[in-house]
């Protein structure tokens, strides 16, 4: 049965995540990261099974070789934002350059008409169409339109959200159903999850609450890295005349997937995690056709009603950020995402298959293929208040050198995330792991 959460609790786990910051570096560690010697030589995509692929460390080396990674820590982390490779970092600055030295005379006659090219590679790479997408700078920005300004429902309605939502977008939700006097409602995703059990829990909470009208599903879960089987939810969202708004931070980039895979009318994304632009780059997404059940973003009046820019209104942009898009789109196309998905479930897999039946730990994430993809989170001896994993996150980090994440808010308690990228190795993984196997068997 969903549950209902007071925002009380919500603002306790807040106030957690702000005081979770682990291991604070002392400035004398703070040396700058190496340059990395060459990273002209353009990438390809690997050529071989994806099986091979994931494995071929030569070829991660040199894909590794387009970062420049601190020696401070082994990052395990990267669910927080994607590093920019080299080539972009590199396009990035000379953007800034030139935004900064041509100023208005640029972003007046020639920005635009970047901006409206960069959306069109974004298109392509999500399988949207340009018009169905607008820029903002992040998830949260996207999804607080789309949510806020969502104007089907009714007092007496109801909105639903998971356990595993993000915060930010929960929040979205019960100030909505507040504004809308409507009833917010909570659904815990079943732990260990399978495919059948979360449609189950989604299925049984709609039938519960039969006046839903809009639903908030977390594509790839920012806390045990769950990815949900949307389209499949979306399906019986739709019998039911529920519309569903999609948060997909984490998952273009992390695994193959179009807009289409998922069927949902409302997506809000960013580019700054798994495409690896700079901060700051986002999209909302509204299918042809919906625009009508969103509102226009305050009254706005800059563009047409029947423009998606209506819905968002950013104001003046980071240009060289928006620039430098179709840059991190080429980086990642010059690996492949079902390449680099394959080499990330491998790095996943490592550590997870080395501690899965060490006694006393607890993997977040089924091995079904469908549903995990590079996080993971995990738990030690059923441990899951927030004092407990962050000091998990902290003893990984000052007595083993590797950086991971406590994260809040699971209806089963905290959990420690780790997210390997393009830049971690085998050997990051093992390392991890070695450490997992020491502070369980501590007990
Ligand atoms: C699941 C999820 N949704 C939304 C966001 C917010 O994204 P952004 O930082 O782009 O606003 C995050 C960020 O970590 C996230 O993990």
């Amino acid at each position: 049965m969903p549950t209902h959460r007071s925002r009380r609790e919500f603002v306790k786990s807040a106030a957690i995540l702000s005081a979770a910051a682990v291991a604070a570096p002392s400035i004398a560690d703070a040396a700058p990261a190496p340059q990395s010697k060459d990273h002209s030589s353009p990438l390809t995509p690997h050529p071989g099974a994806l099986y091979d692929v994931a494995r071929d460390e030569a070829y991660w080396t040199q894909v590794a070789a387009k970062y420049r990674i601190t020696p401070r820590t082994t990052n395990m982390e990267a669910g927080y934002f994607g590093m920019m490779a080299l080539p972009v970092l590199d396009a990035y600055h000379s953007y800034i350059d030139r935004a900064n030295s041509e100023s208005s005379y640029f972003a007046r006659r020639e920005y635009p008409a970047m901006m409206r090219a960069a959306r069109e590679r974004v298109a392509a790479f999500v399988g949207a169409k340009p018009t169905e997408l607008a820029f903002s700078r992040g998830a949260t920005e996207a999804l607080q339109a789309l949510i806020g300004q969502y104007n089907r429902v009714q007092p007496g309605d109801t909105v639903m959200y998971a356990d595993l939502d993000y915060n930010a977008m929960q929040w979205a939700m019960n100030a909505l159903a507040a504004r809308c006097k409507a009833n917010a409602t909570w659904v815990d995703i079943p732990e260990p999850a399978t495919r059948e059990n979360i449609l189950a829990a989604y299925t049984n909470a709609l039938n519960a609450n039969p006046r839903t009208k809009l639903l908030l599903l977390t594509h790839c879960n920012n806390k045990t890295g769950l990815l949900l089987p949307v389209s499949d939810i979306v399906k019986v969202a739709k019998a039911r005349g529920v519309d569903v708004v999609v948060d997909a931070a984490h998952s273009f980039g992390q695994v193959p997937l179009t807009m289409s895979d998922m069927g949902a009318d409302f997506v809000g994304l960013n580019l700054h995690k798994w495409i690896g632009a700079p901060v700051g780059a986002g999209a909302l997404y509204i299918r042809e056709g919906r625009l009508d059940a969103i509102d226009r973003a305050h009254a706005d009046e800059s563009a047409p009603l029947d423009r998606i820019e209506s819905r968002i209104h950013t104001g003046t942009t980071h240009f060289a950020t928006v620039m430098t898009i179709p840059d991190a789109i080429d980086f990642q196309l010059s690996i492949g995402i079902p390449q680099k998905a394959a080499r990330l479930r491998y790095l996943r897999d490592r550590w997870v298959h080395a501690v899965a039946n060490v006694k006393g730990v607890t993997i977040l994430t089924p091995e079904d293929a469908a549903l995990t993809g590079a996080i993971t989170g995990f738990r030690l001896h059923n441990r899951g208040t927030s004092n407990a994993n962050r000091a998990l996150a902290t003893t990984l980090h000052d007595e083993f050198g590797v950086f991971t994440f406590q994260r809040t808010g699971l209806a089963k308690g905290d959990c420690v995330r780790v997210t390997p990228t393009l830049y971690n190795t085998p050997a990051d993984a093992d390392k991890l792991a070695a450490a997992i196997r020491t502070i369980a068997a501590r007990g």
